[in-house]
């Protein structure tokens, strides 16, 4: 495996999805990750990322110095350079000019590094100090006309600095660079496939429970769905999973995950139907955050109460993934953000349980990945977000089995017109929210006076920013009268054309 350690750089993660992507396995840690957890994990070669500190400031992130004692194959990434620079016995300095953005560079000694790569290379830069003297025993390896060390490398070692960053879109060598340090400097192989992983995963999730039974919630979402499946091919009916219908859950999801994970499918799975439950909790509440916190509560207890009928359970599994548990000292991505409001955020501590996650070490894409090698259906691995409170988030004010009805009525038409156009698997989200406001209408000779429904679609690549997606007119017409004609109780329909931010994606 490779070792990236993380010194703060917002391309972290980038540098683990290209060593991924070149079919070798690799974790990040955090730049102070324990020498003898570095130690033990025995890594064929280490990553320093790049980072926002300046190597010469005060309390700058440095590792532990036995590290470079090991002798593995190195690369530091832009802070990772000065790091090497610095530790080794050379100088950096803020630079006379600071280089963000484009840059030419070029080779000037043949090395693995840059091996089978034209002498001149365009490559991002970002940084503001640069080397300034090389310790006595690196050599340069390519510069630029104002920077004379932007790849640098320690004699007689596979120790390897580069200034700029190649693991982003706009280095477009930077892929090869990767793999020269993968293959020709670690000696690495590229054999990490889905196959693969889901087979080591397997039998290190029959070690860790042995013939103990392990509990799952199962959302119907494409990650709990996919460690559902990777449990199931190793322990078979020891798993149990539990599938809480809350009443908030879109058309036709019960009979899905029946289909998928019920008892015909080999699967032990256990549909509570809580839907009285929960709408008598959420009788008379108008507040947003209440409701979320009134859902995540009961979810907690009826998946409680569940597992306490079980009887001595140790384990529950958990399709956590890797953003969510990475220690990392970069700001953490999207999805985390994403799930700091999940609704079964708070099932592990009040479990006491033993955790299994075998997602753990996977992102997102990676995760459909394995989910296709397990046989789970595209109609699961290729569904858009769906929030853990469901409709709830999506009727404003009040939740009634009314309202709930017409909302999860005019979501089936607008996710049915957004597939036969063939853009659901463009949008980041399409759905309806049903506003709590009654406006005049006609249908044949008579007034109405009934709710509206606000159409939302839009494209976003991580859900931190999002764009209003400009629909074509004929299906926004066909929406627009499907829902009026079908949709009993409802007399308008709306477009939502705000971007986030200001607004968000859902309304509440
Ligand atoms: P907002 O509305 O904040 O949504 O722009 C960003 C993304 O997060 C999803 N979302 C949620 N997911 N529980 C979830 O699991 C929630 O309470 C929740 N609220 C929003 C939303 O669908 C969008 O993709």
């Amino acid at each position: 495996m490779i070792l990236i350690l993380d010194f703060g750089s917002q391309y972290t993660q980038l540098i683990a999805r290209r060593v991924r992507e070149a079919g070798v396995y690799c974790e990040i840690h955090p730049y102070n990750y324990p020498f003898g957890k570095i130690a033990a994990l025995r890594p064929k070669g280490v990553v320093l990322s790049g980072g926002p500190a300046s190597v010469y400031a005060n309390r700058s992130p440095r590792p532990d110095g036995r590290l470079f004692g090991l002798n593995v194959p190195t690369l530091g990434i832009c802070y990772g350079l000065q790091l090497l620079v610095t530790h080794f016995g050379g100088h950096v300095v803020k630079s006379r000019k600071r280089e963000y953005g484009p840059a030419e560079i070029g080779v000037t000694q043949d090395n693995e590094l840059f091996r089978g790569l034209p002498r001149t290379l365009n490559v991002w830069m970002s940084h503001g100090d640069a080397a300034e003297k090389l310790p006595e025993d690196f050599v340069p390896l390519a510069q630029t006309p104002s920077a004379p060390y932007v790849a640098i490398r320690q004699k007689n070692t596979n120790v390897f600095g580069v200034q700029f960053h190649p693991e982003v879109h706009h280095t477009p060598q930077g892929k090869e660079i990767i793999a020269n340090f993968l293959f020709r400097v670690c000696g690495e192989k590229p054999d990490w496939t889905m196959a693969s992983f889901a087979e080591t995963q397997v039998q290190s999730i029959r070690r860790q429970v042995g013939r103990e039974k392990v509990i799952l919630a199962l959302s119907g979402g494409v990650d709990s769905s996919v460690a559902a499946a990777l449990l199931h091919r190793a322990i078979g009916r020891q798993l149990h999973c539990i599938f809480v219908d809350n009443g908030l859950l879109r058309a036709g999801e019960r009979e899905r995950v029946r289909k998928i994970f019920g008892a015909a499918a080999g699967y032990e799975t256990e549909i509570v139907d809580a839907r009285k439950r929960f709408l008598k909790k959420l009788k008379g509440v108008a507040d947003p955050e209440r409701k979320r916190k009134i859902i995540g509560r009961e979810f907690i207890s009826v998946f409680e109460e569940r597992a306490r009928r079980l009887k001595g359970v140790k384990y529950l599994a958990q399709g956590t993934l890797y953003p969510d548990v990475i220690e990392s000292v970069s700001v953490k991505g999207p999805s985390a953000t994403i799930k700091t409001h999940h609704n079964v955020g708070g099932l592990p501590a009040r479990m006491r349980m033993t955790l299994v996650e075998p997602l753990r070490f996977l992102f997102k894409d990676e995760v459909r990945a394995l989910g296709r090698e397990l046989g789970v259906p595209e109609e699961i691995l290729l569904r858009q977000p769906f929030p853990g409170p469901g409709l709830a988030v999506r009727i404003l004010g009040e939740v009634t089995e009314e309202k709930l009805r017409k909302v999860r009525e005019a979501d089936l038409i607008v996710e049915q017109e957004i597939r036969a156009v063939g853009l659901y698997q463009k949008l980041w989200q399409a759905f309806a929210v049903l506003l709590p406001v009654n406006s005049v209408g006609v249908m044949g000779d008579e007034r109405t006076y009934e709710n509206a429904i606000v159409v939302r679609a839009v494209n976003s690549v991580d859900a931190m920013t999002a764009d209003w997606a400009r629909l074509p007119e004929e299906v926004l017409s066909k929406i627009s009268s499907r829902i009026i004609n079908e949709v009993r109780g409802v007399n308008r329909v709306a477009y939502d054309i705000s971007s986030k931010p200001p607004a968000t994606i859902e309304w509440e």
